[in-house]
């Protein structure tokens, strides 16, 4: 059996950061579910394909829809690869999880979607990230974790990384538009924001990237 750790969160916990430094420690394979589905976002809006006709196009997107991922260099996002280009600018940013977060709540979409998260369980091991990793996709995994911050955390965090990227957002409205996403993405009927009975929740609102990793690794 493949082993997997997951770990899953509201936007802005830190998943993304601890995903990419254990992945790169442990030399696994890094899963950015939450990439995924923004990069289904913007095939479909590529292709004119909305929620009303998906099921028809379905065959389609199944043909072409291919990502990968590299964990990149620490401090810089987990690298998206899509069709041959690197997306990761394209797909990571508000106006893009805004969409995408309207997008994930269908069932039609996470069931498209499911598959292509499993085929990422490969050999040695597999760094899942995201929101329902631990609950639904990888409920069968073997280390599970959850991982929370103060919302003014979050959005400052976010608001960093977005800099860091050349975009500049106003913190007021980054945390209104985090609350909003957060309260969507616990809220919703189809494979809701919560922590999986069997994981380890960790507060990183105190800790840097490195003291998160220190309190996983003496899960692990
Ligand atoms: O993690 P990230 O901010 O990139 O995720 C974007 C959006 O994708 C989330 O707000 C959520 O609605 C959706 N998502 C999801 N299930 C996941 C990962 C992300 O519904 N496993």
């Amino acid at each position: 059996m493949i082993p997997v750790i997951t770990i899953d969160g509201p936007s802005g916990s830190g998943k993304g950061t601890i995903a990419q430094m254990l992945a790169l420690e442990l030399d696994w394979n890094i899963l950015d579910s939450g990439a995924l589905y923004r990069t289904l976002a913007y095939f479909m809006k590529e292709n004119a394909i909305d929620i009303e006709n998906f099921k028809e196009n379905q065959d389609f997107l199944k043909k072409r829809f291919h990502v990968s991922f590299d964990p990149g260099i620490p401090g810089e996002p987990v690298r998206v690869l899509f069709e041959n280009k690197d997306i990761t600018a394209i797909v990571r940013t508000e106006e893009m999880a805004k969409i995408t977060s309207n997008l994930a709540a269908e069932p039609i979409i996470r069931e498209f979607i499911k598959p292509c998260q499993r085929d990422f369980m490969t050999a040695p091991g597999l760094i899942a990230d995201g929101r329902d990793m631990g609950t639904v996709i990888f409920s069968d995994a073997k280390y599970k974790i959850f991982l929370t911050a103060s919302a003014e955390e979050r959005a400052k965090r976010r608001q960093t990384q977005l800099k860091r990227q050349g975009l500049e957002v106003n913190m007021r409205s980054l945390l209104q538009e985090l609350e909003d996403r957060d309260r969507k993405d616990t809220e919703r009927e189809h494979s809701p924001l919560i922590p999986a009975v069997d994981s380890v929740v960790i507060d990183t609102s105190n800790l840097n990237p490195e003291g998160v990793v220190k309190v996983i690794k003496t899960y692990l």
